[in-house]
């Protein structure tokens, strides 16, 4: 399969094709059975990651770290980029990703503003990856989804997902859909109404004709649901504190209600949890989110490789 990666940014789920996914998914399958093997793989020697972090992270900035020192690669990276990069002096995104070129073969961000990823993109000669940018996506996430759906359930096509939680800010789950719009597969969105998906994304995804129902009751959606995805409520990006205090315990997914749901229901969620996950889910058989948080290596790894012409 050919692939057209090389020298590619990766900003928007959307920005990657079918055939672009799979090999990202196929290359992902090949590293993570190196990884069992215990090789030591070499293909980004000489290599450099620059890492931008100006928003938290554990699993994304850990992972992208660890992708890149599994393939033989280096790592430059700028810890609370908010308060020590040049950022606090007042220097601009598109400025930053003039310097990217000049120290590193690739650069992932994270930054609280939607359309971050794309200014440094757009200033930068070397490959951007968007490491999530506020509410607005996070498509190396969604890869990492999908690579654990296959894992996971061994087919993407015929399952019903269930999306549910913040699904307003999540941009986890704005990436997500649109990658799963384009398989064979029933998405339901479970929200309070305050926090459902915004039709900038429903929209879309309808005209693409996707099967979508929105449903507020969690316990309904998962009587028909293989697969569901949980996420938290994303109180960073509430204006009124009363309303984050509200909503935060909207849906918050217990044993019993697994015990009640479709028999192989496998539960997925990007993390860090806060309590939508009681920790009685946690040995589950089919609790499969830290499986998922680890899927992160060899996908990140596949994308390295591929952006990189390396793979
Ligand atoms: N899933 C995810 O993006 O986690 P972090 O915020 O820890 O990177």
């Amino acid at each position: 399969m050919t692939t057209s990666l090389f020298g590619r940014d990766v900003i928007r789920i959307q920005d990657l094709s079918l055939n672009e996914v799979n090999h990202v998914m196929q290359t992902a399958l090949k590293y993570s059975s190196a990884l069992e093997a215990g090789d030591l793989l070499d293909v980004m020697k000489g290599k450099i990651l620059a890492t931008l972090f100006y928003e938290p992270s554990t699993r994304t900035r850990l992972s992208f770290e660890t992708a890149m020192l599994r393939l033989g690669g280096l790592v430059v990276s700028v810890a609370e980029a908010k308060s020590s990069s040049s950022a606090a002096k007042g220097e601009t995104l598109f400025d930053t990703g003039k310097m990217i070129e000049g120290y590193s073969d690739v650069a992932v961000i994270r930054h609280p503003v939607v359309g971050s990823a794309k200014e440094l993109a757009d200033g930068s000669g070397a490959p951007v990856i968007n490491g999530g940018d506020g509410a607005g996506q996070h498509p190396t996430q969604a890869l990492l989804d999908l690579y654990t759906i296959l894992k996971e359930k061994g087919k993407v096509d015929g399952l019903t997902v269930t999306l549910a939680g913040d699904l307003k800010n999540g941009r986890t789950v704005h990436s997500l859909s649109n990658l799963l719009s384009n398989y064979k597969v029933k998405l339901n969105f479970a929200s309070p109404k305050e926090l459902a998906m915004p039709a900038e994304i429903t929209e879309p995804l309808k005209a693409k004709g996707a099967h979508i129902s929105e449903i507020e009751s969690l316990a309904e959606a998962l009587n028909d649901s293989d697969v569901v995805y949980m996420t938290r409520i994303q109180k960073e990006r509430f204006a009124d504190p009363e309303e984050y205090e509200r909503l935060k315990g909207s849906y918050i997914l217990d044993r019993a209600m697994v015990d009640a749901a479709k028999i192989g229901l496998t539960i997925m969620h990007p993390l860090p949890r806060v309590n939508e996950i009681s920790t009685d889910v946690d040995d589950y058989a089919g609790a499969a989110y830290f499986r998922q948080a680890a899927n992160g290596v060899p996908v990140r790894m596949a994308l390295l490789a591929l952006v990189t012409g390396m793979a």
